[in-house]
């Protein structure tokens, strides 16, 4: 069986990370839902249309094309036919996506164009609402935590292989700040879904993350 699987959690979590390993090991797609709200976020400034514009940011997604296409070592998003992979990982759109996922009309066509990618099944998604609003009947859901200087050390080094210099309290107070506002948002707020099971990453490795999920996922095969 082809099985759903919901990976949410706070930001620099390792989502992502292990999301992209899971999908790998079983021959499933990977959909990173940050990165379509990532997308939007740089379409909006792109477009010099407000954060919070909702009707605006309506229009301007109900007629943009946000895709990924498979590459090595990384897939890519693109926007409009624009790469934008590097450019949504620019402190400019990690500081505004909040805004931006907060709309409404860009919840409502970023949620209709998740539930699209994921139906055929053979599907890691990971976001914050994936388990509890994209798919609710997904077949594996997971709870990916860490505490915050954890994930600050971790978007550090990711940061510097980038190139980019933010320094460690920085991040702290930019991840606190990100976390409040994806969980007291109105719609679709970062909460863990009742049946999801609650990984703490902050002591384990990435291998042990991954296998941690891939005996949840064998269980469920079974
Ligand atoms: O996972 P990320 O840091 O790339 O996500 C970027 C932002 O997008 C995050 O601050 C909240 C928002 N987001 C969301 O609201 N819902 C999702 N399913 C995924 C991300």
């Amino acid at each position: 069986m082809k099985l759903q699987i919901a990976i949410d959690g706070p930001a620099s979590a390792g989502k992502s990370t292990v999301a992209k390993l899971v999908a790998k090991k079983l021959g499933y797609i990977y959909c990173d839902t940050g990165a379509m709200y990532r997308a939007a976020t740089f379409l909006a400034r792109k477009n010099q249309i407000a954060y919070d514009d909702d009707a605006a940011l309506k229009k301007l997604l109900s007629e943009a094309e946000i895709r990924f296409v498979p590459a090595e070592p990384e897939q890519k998003v693109f926007a409009n036919e624009v790469d934008v992979t590097k450019t949504i990982r620019t402190p400019e759109i990690t500081n505004n996506v909040s805004a931006v996922s907060a709309q409404p009309s860009v919840r409502e066509i970023l949620t209709k164009r998740q539930r699209e990618i994921a139906e055929a099944g053979g599907i890691v998604m990971d976001g914050r609402d994936i388990g509890t609003t994209v798919l609710p009947h997904a077949q594996v859901k997971i709870f990916l935590v860490a505490s915050v200087h954890e994930r600050a050390v971790r978007r550090f080094k990711e940061n510097q292989l980038k190139g980019i210099d933010t320094p460690l309290d920085v991040l702290e107070q930019e991840i606190e700040a990100r976390d409040y506002k994806d969980s007291h948002r109105k719609i679709s707020p970062l909460t863990q879904a009742k049946d999801a099971v609650l990984v703490d990453t902050t002591s384990l490795s990435i291998d042990e993350v991954v296998n941690k999920i891939m005996e949840i996922v064998e269980k469920v095969q079974k």
